[in-house]
């Protein structure tokens, strides 16, 4: 009896943490910003059939891998095929790429925390206002030192743990707080238009930048390809089912993100008419949600309560982000862990400069035409993590065998999708990153339009 109830706490930790690693700014910063550039329900719909084919077959795999090795992903590869060890390293390069410019989205997040509290949220809700903080230049500068400061802190001191207590108490209050600002918002006059736009596939807004888009915003949002995964399944029970886990994690994974879109995307039909959506960045989150806030009674008190849950699920990302950087750097270079966090703080403050400054001062510089915050986050998620998942791919299809990754999910259990799995990993996935990644690369260097 005892041991029943140790091993169900078991499947539940597992699934609670590496959801918790899932759930963050890329559910609720980034996936509406996305949907809304990317056609809304063409978008969604391309995203929810990469999530149950891609993101299915690449998260049981990384998780398997973990669990098979008892490593995190450069050991992991190592010890299946030195030749694939670089993989490895291109997995813990994803972190280092991603923290800095996350680290400048939390900081704006801790900001906006700042001005609620301090009542100022009708401010927040003028059309210029994100705009203007944005292109300031040490205040935007501070926040986001502030917020890799306290990251580095947590991380040398070895207090995760107080973090994450807290955060399991914060993220289903978050997630709950999503679905009611949701409802809400699609109750308001004119949101229907916007709800449509987000639900309904509209084919004429398809094309490979949307998939290519799509697979990196659930490379991203599932912690995938950077290692994350076959960290946590290097923590895994072998009793512990991953399919059952896996179908948990992207279900909450998916649903946390489309309420945020639906949050968000219709509020946008609301208050600005729904106007060049194709234009929508990074920012939609912090133009649009002060406007809801400020037309609820009570509003300056429900955004800092949103913005203070946003801000933990912010935190808890960036701090496994430094602790996988931090980790690599003590075990690869034996330094030490007080220098190992100093350097990661120092190398954040200043690559996240330029995406910082990328949104004022140095706004008219453009790489491939993109400012400096959305190259960084073009580069990882769209261009890096699919050769990571291309690579897994060929990994697992033709070297260590699909084979491998089955015999080591049916260890706790049936693998009912396996057929879809072999399918995905060794044929489908392969061929469809190449020619998405391959088509985009060449439409954002200008060499072909698609
Ligand atoms: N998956 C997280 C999100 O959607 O915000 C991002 C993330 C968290 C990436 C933790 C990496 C990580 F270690």
């Amino acid at each position: 009896m005892g041991e029943k109830r140790g091993s169900f706490t078991g499947k539940i930790g597992f699934v609670l943490a590496a959801a918790g690693s899932a759930v963050g700014l890329g559910n609720i910063w980034r996936f509406p910003y996305l949907a809304a550039k990317y056609g809304g329900g063409i978008f969604l719909l391309v995203y929810l059939i990469l999530a149950v084919t891609f993101g299915f077959a690449l998260m049981i795999a990384e998780i398997a891998i973990g669990r098979k090795t008892g490593l995190s992903a450069i050991g992991a590869f190592k010890k299946l095929d030195k030749r694939f060890t670089f993989v490895g390293y291109l997995e813990a390069l994803v972190p280092v790429i991603i923290l800095p410019y996350y680290s400048v989205i939390g900081g704006w997040v801790t900001k906006y925390l700042a001005v609620f509290t301090t009542g100022q949220g009708k401010a927040a809700a003028e059309d210029s206002f994100f705009d203007d903080f944005v292109s300031g230049i040490g205040e935007p500068i501070f926040w986001y030192c502030l917020f890799i400061g306290v990251t580095a802190i947590v991380v040398l001191f070895g207090v995760q743990k107080g973090v994450e207590k807290v955060s399991k108490i914060m993220m289903p209050v978050l997630v709950v707080l999503t679905l009611g600002i949701s409802i809400y918002s699609i109750t308001l006059p004119g949101a229907w238009d916007g709800v449509l736009y987000y639900i309904t596939p509209n084919f004429k807004n398809f094309s490979a930048t949307t998939v290519l888009a799509a697979m990196g915003q659930l490379f991203y949002s599932m912690s995938l390809s950077m290692g994350i995964m076959i960290t946590y399944g290097s923590y895994m029970k072998k009793d512990v089912s991953i399919e059952k886990s896996v179908k948990q994690i992207e279900i909450f994974d998916t649903g946390v993100a489309f309420f945020a879109g639906l949050m968000i995307v219709p509020a946008v039909f609301v208050f600005s008419g729904g106007k060049d959506m194709d234009q929508k960045g990074a920012g939609l989150m912090f133009e649009t949600l002060p406007k809801i806030f400020d037309t609820i009674p009570g509003g300056s008190v429900l955004g800092a309560a949103f913005f203070l849950l946003v801000l933990f699920a912010a935190l808890t990302s960036s701090i496994s982000l430094t602790e996988t950087v931090v980790s690599f750097l003590q075990d690869k270079f034996k330094l030490g862990r007080k220098l190992s966090c100093l350097i990661v703080f120092l190398f954040c403050m200043l690559l996240g400069l330029p995406s910082s400054l990328g949104h004022g001062v140095w706004s008219h510089i453009s790489i491939l035409g993109l400012n400096f915050l959305d190259f960084f986050d073009f580069i990882s998620n769209s261009v890096i993590m699919p050769i990571v998942a291309f690579l897994t791919c060929i990994f697992i299809g033709y070297i260590i065998k699909p084979k491998s990754v089955v015999d080591e999910v049916e260890i706790g259990g049936a693998f009912k999708r396996k057929t879809l799995f072999t399918v995905m990993i060794k044929y489908i996935a392969p061929v469809c990153i190449i020619l998405i990644l391959v088509s985009s690369v060449l439409d954002a260097l200008g060499i072909m339009k698609i």
